[in-house]
């Protein structure tokens, strides 16, 4: 058995200390912050182990998100690969991508704490439309910052948070993507947090973030292992794929899957690697692995997909690739639009360029061998591809 699989089980995985999974997390924020983040620790911890809230939870996530969500054998791709590939289908949930899931369990959290107002972060949009969309069902109010780029190439999107009441600010500072929305809404959620809670997007950020979303993402691993279990002979697949931006949806399927002896495999953007190109750093109120340059300056990521276009990743990952448990691996731009028309012409399916990653890696794996011919391959399929329509439509 490997070191990580002794070391880190599903269930154990509530970080030490402040936060800390290893070396990494923790809650590296400014002192007003401070208070905000250990009230949103403590009512967490209260709620995961409130049947009430667990059952409230549970009961949207199946009326009005549409889980669980099916795990679809993708027979013509998986013929054309030799594996038998399995798709974890988050893009057929309400509002399109994994994100909803842990937004309602936000949501919920902060009308709990008697807050009225969500703030958010978002690169693809989908966090905010996510956002926007619970604020509505719940009857809050929402202030979504945007990076200016991604408000550009994601303007569906935009249009969407708008007809759903949101306010969407877009930040015209630094790379103006992901990286600069983070840091705008943090800024914003010192001047507001009396009525306000920041509802983070994903597996990433001060102490209790990167555990609450894991949490609560936590729900596409359990779903995806339960229908592995019914339907494999061996019970689990042998590897397990995911995208990784954040890494929120990888988390949450990670933590199905970390007691078993399936490989688990995270996808990074070549241009937004932190784990395969970085080094160990502080970004957004956590440590973890960043991309630097020599004097500790943030670099610019970059990726066709605006949710994978970010320099940092959860600490959870960090760590889990220092164990060996998850191994973490790059596609380029090229691979994943040849993914992403791969998938749509085999399967009917037009996913997200954030998942296409995923998609991308598996093609590869199976083509070189990494993924042995009959192997059986679970993968995440995060989110839809509408929003990149246009995207794909300026390339071809
Ligand atoms: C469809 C989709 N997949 C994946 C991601 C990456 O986020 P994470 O790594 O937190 O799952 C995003 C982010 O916006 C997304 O929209």
């Amino acid at each position: 058995m490997r070191v990580g699989q002794q070391a880190v089980t599903a269930d154990s995985r509530r970080p030490a200390g402040l936060g800390r999974f290893g070396e990494y997390g923790g809650r590296f924020v400014p002192e007003s912050l401070v208070p905000a983040c250990e009230a949103v620790e403590r009512a967490f911890t209260e709620a995961w182990a409130d049947p009430v809230f667990r059952a409230e939870l549970h009961h949207v996530l199946s009326i009005y998100v549409g889980r669980p969500t099916p795990l679809t054998p993708a027979a013509r791709l998986s013929a054309e690969l030799g594996i038998n590939l399995l798709l974890k289908r988050e893009d057929l949930t309400h509002t399109g991508s994994h994100k909803i899931n842990n937004v309602l369990g936000q949501a919920l959290l902060a009308r709990r704490m008697g807050k009225h107002r969500l703030i958010a972060e978002t690169g693809a949009g989908q966090h905010g439309v996510a956002t926007a969309t619970a604020a509505a069902l719940l009857g809050m109010q929402t202030t979504v910052f945007m990076g200016e780029r991604d408000t550009e190439r994601q303007q569906l999107n935009v249009f969407r948070m708008k007809m759903l009441g949101a306010e969407v600010i877009p930040v015209t500072t630094g790379s103006r993507t992901l990286k600069d929305a983070c840091s705008e809404a943090l800024r914003h959620w010192v001047t507001a947090v009396e009525d306000s809670h920041y509802c983070l997007g994903s597996a990433m950020g001060p102490h209790p973030y990167p555990w609450m979303v894991r949490q609560f993402q936590r729900v596409i691993g359990d779903e995806a292992r339960t229908q592995c279990a019914s339907s494999l002979s061996t019970g689990a697949p042998d590897f397990v794929v995911a995208c990784v931006g954040g890494g929120s949806n990888a988390a949450g399927t990670f933590a199905g899957f970390v007691d078993t002896p399936a490989r688990l495999v995270g996808v990074e953007a070549a241009g937004g690697a932190a784990i395969n190109a970085g080094s160990t750093g502080v970004l957004h109120g956590f440590r973890s692995k960043v991309l630097q340059d020599e004097h500790g300056q943030i670099s610019e990521a970059h990726s066709i997909a605006p949710g994978l276009d970010y320099p940092g990743v959860g600490p959870e990952h960090a760590y889990l690739a220092d164990l060996g448990r998850a191994s973490y691996v790059t596609v380029d731009d090229a691979e994943v639009v040849a993914a992403t028309h791969r998938l749509a012409r085999t399967e009917g399916i037009l996913c997200a360029l954030e998942s296409a990653h995923a998609v991308a890696w598996v093609i590869r794996a199976a083509g070189d061998g990494t993924i042995p011919p009959g192997a059986t391959v679970m993968l995440t399929l995060s989110g839809r591809g509408d929003k990149d329509m246009a995207t794909l439509m300026e390339l071809s």
